[in-house]
């Protein structure tokens, strides 16, 4: 099998730099050992009137990773516009956020058609390809619109909402209709998979059995497969990331106080204003607990020229410089606030020195930070995760100190009893939290995901609907992915 992995943002195999987003780092050590070809956006544009997309093509691992230039004329509808403005905010149930022109719709499905073009210059008799993410849900169509007759497989990172918000999305019944063409469409949850199923049964009126949607394109299996973390590695690297100099200035700095850390993309899913008014509101109900926990905020810029980013920046940061005037001391500041990125190893550091993780979106597909947090702790002496009951991790660390990241009183009561928390019940709550992990590794899911994907065509989901698309059709017993 020759495999073709797509998503827009790739990541180079250099795990000391900054990477944005989960997505790209989740996948970089799975992909390098995989010899895949990845296949993803350059970051730059180019004249789209060329006849052959241009890639830079590098080696990476066992494979490669090819990055493409994007059309000058379609990126920005494409990425600021129909990805980000539309698809994210109704996917993360936001649908007072959605803004998207008919040339921005335009834009994103001309993207999607262009790496379909593109992918054919890798494809083999054996290639299988699986499509990452919301900015591609068209490409599926796009590449058997091409003939592509191969597998072809789709995993969402982000949730999937209920019917009423992605219904929100202009075009949604064609962008649905168009997913249908993968073979195999991956969720991060059962709510997610069950959103989806349920969508294309009421809305568009097909018929679901056991996961399987039968379309005019054939059979799409939907199936959920929680993306892990390698948890062996994350707590070698916080192990190692001790005595880095980022990591030992901040032990340093903190002279026997406890610390509290938030790592997460400067974005409106990741109920960073509401978290920040919780530490507020414990410092302001426990007085005491000033000079004995502060928090360590990252917030790394994100989708800067989109006016709900640009917005989210400045309210956080005034946020951060009320409440460090109201709380802090000649000698003690409450929250220290970065805007920038970190690499893995020293996250693994940072997330090590801090008793208490705060990962409190208000949605969020998995978080994988949540899992990062769990895997670099000592398990001598663990801190303790505060964990959003609507991150997908909740649904597997449901030993973390589970908060409604609205509800920003009961936040501040849990963080202080986070920080409070006796060794005892500190270990009880970490170990099963690393069972969970330890049992669904990066490598698990992805082994998952492509042993499904090559099942699809393997003949037992039953006759398919007439061409013109081919089919494959069965499958087998679940090997550790949840089928519906
Ligand atoms: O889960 C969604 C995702 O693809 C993650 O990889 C990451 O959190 C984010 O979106 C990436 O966003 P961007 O590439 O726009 O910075």
């Amino acid at each position: 099998m020759n495999l073709v992995v797509v998503s827009n943002r790739v990541a180079r195999g250099k795990p000391n730099e900054p990477m944005t987003g989960g997505l790209a780092a989740a996948l970089l050590p799975v992909v390098e050992k995989s010899g895949a070809i990845w296949v993803g956006s350059s970051g730059r544009v180019r004249d789209g009137n060329q006849k052959e997309p241009f890639a830079e093509v590098e080696a990476l691992g066992a494979g490669a990773l090819a990055m493409l230039d994007l059309p000058s004329a379609h990126y920005g509808g494409y990425y600021e516009g129909f990805a980000n403005s539309a698809l994210w905010p109704a996917l993360h149930s936001r649908a007072d956020l959605i803004r998207a022109s008919e040339e921005d719709y335009a834009s994103y499905r001309e993207v999607n058609a262009f790496m379909a073009r593109a992918l054919l210059r890798f494809q083999k008799d054996d290639s299988v390809f699986w499509i990452q993410d919301y900015h591609f849900l068209a490409l599926g169509c796009e590449l058997r619109n091409l003939g592509v007759t191969r597998p072809t497989g789709f995993f969402l990172h982000t949730p999937w909402p209920s019917r009423a918000v992605i219904g929100g999305v202009p075009h949604h019944r064609e962008l649905i209709e168009a997913m249908l063409a993968y073979d195999l469409i991956g969720f991060q949850t059962d709510e997610d998979c069950e959103n989806f199923l349920s969508y294309v049964q009421a809305d568009i009126g097909l018929a679901v059995r056991d996961g399987v949607v039968t379309s005019r394109h054939g059979r799409t299996r939907a199936a959920v497969f929680p993306i892990g973390i390698d948890p062996e590695k994350f707590a070698q690297q916080a192990n190692k990331a001790i005595t880095h100099p980022d990591v030992s200035r901040l032990r340093h700095s903190l002279n026997g106080e406890k610390l509290a850390i938030g790592v997460d993309r400067l974005d409106y899913s990741k109920g960073l204003v509401n978290r920040i008014k919780a530490f507020d509101r414990m410092w302001t109900l426990h007085p005491q607990l000033k000079r004995t926990i502060s928090l360590l905020q990252i917030a790394t810029p994100s989708r800067g020229a989109i006016e709900a980013y640009g917005n989210l920046q400045s309210d956080v940061a005034k946020l951060v410089t009320d409440v460090n005037g109201i709380h802090g001391e000649v000698d003690w500041t409450p929250i220290r606030y970065l805007n920038k990125g970190f690499g893995q190893a020293v996250l693994a550091g940072l997330y090590r020195t801090a008793q208490v993780g705060v990962v409190t979106p208000l949605q969020d597909g998995m978080n994988l930070v949540a899992k990062e947090y769990v895997a670099a702790q000592s398990p001598a002496d663990p801190g303790v995760l505060v964990l959003s009951q609507f991150a997908g991790a909740a649904n597997e660390l449901d030993t973390a100190l589970l908060v409604n990241p609205h509800d920003i009183d009961g936040m501040a009561r849990t963080i202080a009893t986070a920080a409070s928390m006796p060794l005892t019940e500190r270990r009880m709550r970490w170990e099963a939290m690393m069972d969970k992990i330890s049992d669904r590794t990066i490598q698990q899911w992805f082994a998952d995901f492509i042993d499904a994907l090559q099942e699809t065509q393997s003949g037992a989901i039953g006759p398919v609907l007439p061409e013109p698309t081919p089919l494959w059709s069965r499958r087998s017993a679940d090997r550790g992915a949840r089928y519906h």
